[in-house]
């Protein structure tokens, strides 16, 4: 059985949990090898499953990494829920099928009233165009909501929910449906920073709470199904209460490292994949 984990070539080894996934693969008498999603080389039909895990420079080529996505025979996550998952307009359908999601106003003509808010493309990963706003900077503020607007883009505005500055962010990780472990990131945008440039944030190991696990399971009802990972980004809304930030279905950090066990529950859950035809 061969399987690729599908990565950039801006890193081609894959991300730090690409070793212990491929060694756990190998431990199950399966060869897994990182191949960048565009190289021209690949042999994608000759694997039983391609995996997309670090693919991060889709978010400047989109419709040439979905063209590739759908061209695969066998690709988890498949093709058409990438297609809905790199855009955060899956976070409105969320929200109208009554999963509690930050408040966001889509394509706003005006900067909003909030002392202390956020401006991010619809289409974006690692923070990437994203900036925290102050009252006292609308005119760093407009420039950036103009730019991103001018260059056609869905543009997204949101409160900053300073919860996150105590409480941090919380990832928790599915496999194939379940709960596997959970992540918390440190908070990434700081007062006056401008806008940010690639960050993945600080993470180190979380226990969910109670009310996260029952937000995450309402949200991954209300996805896709058959996916063979998910993250779930919770913070705390405006009233305490956890909310959606966002829903990784296509090519997120899996923080495996995080917890023990992990990367041989992703490794047993792509091998009944890719058994299973
Ligand atoms: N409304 C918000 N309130 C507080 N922090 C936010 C908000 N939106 C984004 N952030 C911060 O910016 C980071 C990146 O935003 P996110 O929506 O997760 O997009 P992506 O990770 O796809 O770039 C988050 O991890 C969080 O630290
Ligand atoms: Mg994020």
């Amino acid at each position: 059985m061969k399987i690729a984990i599908a990565t950039f070539q801006g890193l081609p080894d894959g991300d730090e949990d690409a070793p212990a996934l491929i060694a756990e693969l190998a431990a199950r008498g399966v060869e897994a090898r990182t191949v960048p999603w565009d190289d021209a080389d690949a042999d994608w039909d000759g694997f039983d499953l391609v995996v997309a895990r670090n693919t991060w420079d889709y978010t400047e080529r989109l419709a040439e990494f979905l063209a590739w996505a759908g061209k695969l025979p066998r690709l988890a996550n498949r093709a058409e829920v990438l297609a809905w998952n790199t855009d955060k307009r899956y976070l409105r359908e969320l929200a109208e099928a009554g999963v509690p999601v930050v408040p966001t106003l889509w394509d706003p003509a005006e900067l909003p009233e909030w002392p202390d808010y956020v401006i991010k493309p619809a289409v974006s990963a690692g923070a990437r165009d994203t900036a925290r706003w102050s009252a006292a900077e609308a005119v760093p503020a407009r420039a950036h909501l103009d730019r991103l607007l001018a260059e056609g883009r869905t543009v997204m505005v949101q409160p900053y929910l300073d919860a996150i500055d105590t409480a941090g962010e919380s990832a928790l990780v599915f496999i194939d449906g379940e709960f596997s472990h959970a992540a918390r990131k440190e908070p990434i945008l700081r007062p006056g920073a401008g806008v940010s440039e690639l960050n993945g944030g600080t993470i180190s190991p979380r226990e969910p709470s109670q009310a996260e696990l029952a937000i995450a399971r309402r949200v991954l009802q209300a996805a896709p199904d058959g996916l063979l990972y998910a993250r779930v980004d919770l913070i705390p809304g405006p009233d305490g209460a956890p909310v959606l930030l966002e829903l990784e279905l296509s090519e997120p950090y899996l923080f495996l490292h995080q917890a023990p066990g992990a990367a041989g529950r992703l490794a047993d859950a792509i091998v009944r994949r890719s058994s299973s035809g």
